[in-house]
């Protein structure tokens, strides 16, 4: 049996002090949570999931009181930013308080905090003592789910109730950033805030520390994450005539388009009808576009959601184009490259 789907948060509520899990809604995409000072419930979290425990998780606060809470030390810069844009999809890393578990930290010194700008689960969080630890909620590597059904799909039996607050309106995970005690914010993670809005609101730059491995001790490894089950390609490593040859090698497989802009979609349609004779526009080949106005708000939006939908229409292999690689387009494109990554840890 599954998981109930409602928008009852005092269920919620008592699931979560007794030590349950339950999904909850940000504008980022869904979470997995439990109680963070837990570290039973915390345990759980990683057994739904499959999760590696080197892999920390996101402490989930309704206030920056609660925040601080969590963490030894509050630089001015954090205080800025969360002033700036909690609730909202921006995540501080900060030397750890005593009492966080951890599970949750997966042993690092640092723990991660973010207040997630969604109302169910605000009010949620404010009603309770403690703070959600709360990962994407996903099995391991797969794509991040944005909406309730995503979540009811894959870990439906595996967890006690999921809240469901809609669609979520920002898409793509938060943006993740160290803060150090000099005031130095540095980009761990691209997401759902665009570095440009983060250092007009510092007064100065930021650093990145990209590392495409989900555990922070082991940065520069390539992890094959958000991925769909068929693989990815990106179209600039096919010629035209590389791609007819792969749909006529596998005439009954079902292939999928990934375009960021209708334009560009209907641009290599066009470009390609005569050469193809048609074999384009084919039921088996399936094209989807991630915005209709080459907008990266609404790609961002629409990414994971058509990952999903590549595979219920049971596409063998994905043919990709990049995002343009500004504004939520870099975090677009950290997402894409991952998914198509051919390594797995
Ligand atoms: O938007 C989001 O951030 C969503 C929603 C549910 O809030 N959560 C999310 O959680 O994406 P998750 O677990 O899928 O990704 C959290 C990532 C970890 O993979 C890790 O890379 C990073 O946050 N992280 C957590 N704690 C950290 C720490 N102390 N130092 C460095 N990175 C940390
Ligand atoms: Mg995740």
């Amino acid at each position: 049996m599954g998981a109930q789907i409602g928008i009852d948060i005092n269920k919620a509520a008592e699931l979560l002090s007794g030590g349950k899990l339950v999904a909850i809604p940000t504008e980022t995409v869904y979470g997995l949570a439990a109680n963070g000072l837990d570290s039973t419930a915390v345990a759980g979290i990683f057994a739904a999931k499959n999760r590696p425990t080197f892999d920390p998780l996101i402490l989930h606060v309704g206030s920056i009181e609660q925040a601080k809470t969590l963490c030894s030390q509050w630089p001015a810069a954090a205080e800025r930013l969360a002033n700036a844009f909690w609730p909202g999809p921006l995540t501080l890393v900060l030397p750890k308080a005593h009492h966080v578990p951890e599970l949750v930290t997966a042993d690092n010194p640092t723990v991660a905090i973010r207040m997630p700008n969604n109302p169910l689960s605000l009010s949620l969080i404010r009603s309770l003592p403690f703070p959600l630890a709360a990962p994407s909620a996903n099995p391991f590597g797969y794509v991040s789910p944005t909406c309730a059904q995503h979540v009811a799909d894959q870990l439906g039996d595996r967890i006690d109730y999921i809240l469901d607050g809609g669609d979520c309106a920002i898409g793509i995970e938060s943006t993740i950033v160290s803060v150090s005690n000099d005031n130095q914010v540095t980009i761990l993670r691209l997401g759902g805030l665009d570095i440009e809005s983060l250092s007009e609101v510092l007064g100065y730059p930021v650093s990145e520390s990209l590392s495409m491995h989900s555990n922070p001790q082991a940065p520069g490894q390539l992890d094959q994450h958000y991925s769909p089950n068929s693989s990815m390609v990106h179209i600039a490593d096919f010629s035209i005539d590389a791609i007819l040859k792969d749909l006529h090698a596998h005439p009954q497989a079902t292939r999928g388009f990934l375009w960021f802009s209708q334009q560009q979609a209907q641009g290599f349609i066009e470009q390609f009808d005569e050469k193809t004779q048609g074999l384009l526009t084919d039921s088996a080949l399936k094209h989807y576009h991630l915005s209709i106005n080459h907008n990266d708000r609404e790609a961002a939006m629409n990414l994971f959601g058509t990952l999903r939908q590549f595979d219920k229409d049971g596409c063998k292999r994905i043919y990709f184009s990049w995002a343009p690689e500004n504004g939520l387009g870099r975090a677009i494109n950290d997402r894409l490259k991952r998914a198509s990554s051919k390594v797995i840890h």
